[in-house]
């Protein structure tokens, strides 16, 4: 990316990290080819990146336009999603029973939240910026209530778009398990919140990029969008996230909610591959799939690519290193590189299995070094037995 820090180095901190952040968020919008796929991402682009919509400390309306589907005939339409929703039932769980008396202390060197390596304390000491161990400690727990945080907010916006698949979904099974699945939100939005709430006495505000794709989804009235967006890419993400913390946290209540949470979001992702498999391969034209594809493409670009935890940054090191330091930073750091391994090997299986990796744009993933993920299982033959053991 264009490192703006030679132009403005004789300007205030403050004023460096807006112009970086101007010129990121253009580079996002810019870098998207499509046209469509711009009209589709660019209002949202522009609300999260430039207008930072969700961080004024109001609540944020989304206009929401898709239709809501009825059938007074209630068929039986789809076995795998009554399935899916005969275990949903069977899988629920109550937030207080974890085991909130846990006492947390955040800085105890015994139990770390996150592993020491996390982030990479040499690199930031290579830009003259030296931490002691407390200060070490302080940094981790910072990141670790930044992507807490993060994941809360996700969880409202499942919440939400859950809400809203369960109302324009065609299939009628469809509708009953999305039923769970708005429980199943509710819960983590519940649990997530407690824990930040009670436990780490911490909450950071939403990162642009996780509004953009919030926003994005909310206010597209396609519900086959709304599902690639929740079910597959989001869901996605969060599913890499909750895996990557699971493995590497020592602190026992978290790691049990973590435990309970995937368990649930397996189930989510899995509707989802289950749902769009079909739509995409057979009822849509070919362009409007290309147009998906593409969609899909951008987005895991910007998951891949952009959380980079600026939040953590203005708080600790604006005016000691640039922006694009920062960046670099939480690029290079073995824990974000272990978050973008599990998510996609996760989530490029499912984009081949819903028919939206096709040899047309294989060569643009080989690009930016994903096909390597290319043979995994996806969703629907993965079980959440399988997901945990395999992060053991
Ligand atoms: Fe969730
Ligand atoms: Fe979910």
């Amino acid at each position: 990316m264009f490192d703006t820090s030679r132009l403005t180095r004789f300007l205030p901190p403050r004023m460096q990290s807006q112009i970086d952040a101007y010129f990121e968020a253009f580079e996002v919008l810019l870098s998207v080819k499509d046209p469509k796929v711009l009209g589709a991402l660019g209002p949202s682009g522009v609300r999260g990146l430039l207008l930072h919509r969700g961080k004024q400390g109001t609540p944020t309306d989304m206009p929401a336009t898709h239709a809501a589907h009825f059938d007074w005939t209630y068929p039986s339409d789809q076995p795998e999603m009554a399935d899916l929703y005969r275990r949903a039932k069977l899988g629920q769980w109550n937030g207080d029973d974890l085991p909130w008396n846990t006492s947390v202390d955040p800085l105890d060197p015994e139990i770390p939240l996150i592993p020491e390596e996390f982030l990479s304390f040499e690199d930031i000491e290579e830009l003259g910026i030296k931490l002691d161990a407390l200060e070490r400690r302080k940094l981790s727990y910072s990141m670790c209530a930044w992507m807490l945080s993060q994941f809360l907010h996700g969880e409202q916006g499942a919440l939400f778009a859950a809400a809203q698949v369960t109302e324009a979904v065609q299939f009628f099974d469809g509708k009953l398990y999305g039923a769970t699945q708005v429980m199943d939100e509710g819960r983590h939005v519940e649990v997530f919140n407690r824990y930040l709430d009670t436990k780490l006495e911490k909450l950071y505000q939403i990162n642009d990029n996780l509004f953009v794709i919030i926003d994005s989804l909310m206010t597209d009235g396609r519900w086959d969008m709304k599902f690639l967006g929740m079910q597959i890419m989001v869901e996605g993400l969060a599913l890499g996230a909750f895996s990557t913390l699971y493995k590497q946290t020592k602190e026992p209540l978290l790691k049990e909610l973590l435990k309970m949470v995937i368990q649930d979001e397996a189930r989510h992702v899995h509707y989802g591959v289950c749902a769009l498999r079909e739509h995409f391969t057979k009822h849509l034209t070919e362009r409007e799939r290309q147009e998906r594809e593409d969609w899909a493409f951008e987005v895991a670009l910007l998951m891949r690519n952009r959380f980079a935890a600026y939040e953590v940054y203005e708080e600790w090191f604006e005016g000691r290193m640039t922006r694009a330091d920062w960046r670099n930073v939480v690029y290079r750091s073995k824990g974000m590189e272990d978050f973008r391994t599990v998510m996609f090997s996760r989530l490029v299986p499912n984009l081949r299995e819903i028919g939206l990796l096709s040899p047309r744009i294989m060569p643009r993933y080989e690009e930016v070094g994903l096909m390597r993920y290319f043979g995994g299982l996806a969703a629907d033959q993965l079980t959440a037995e399988k997901l945990l053991s395999d992060l053991h």
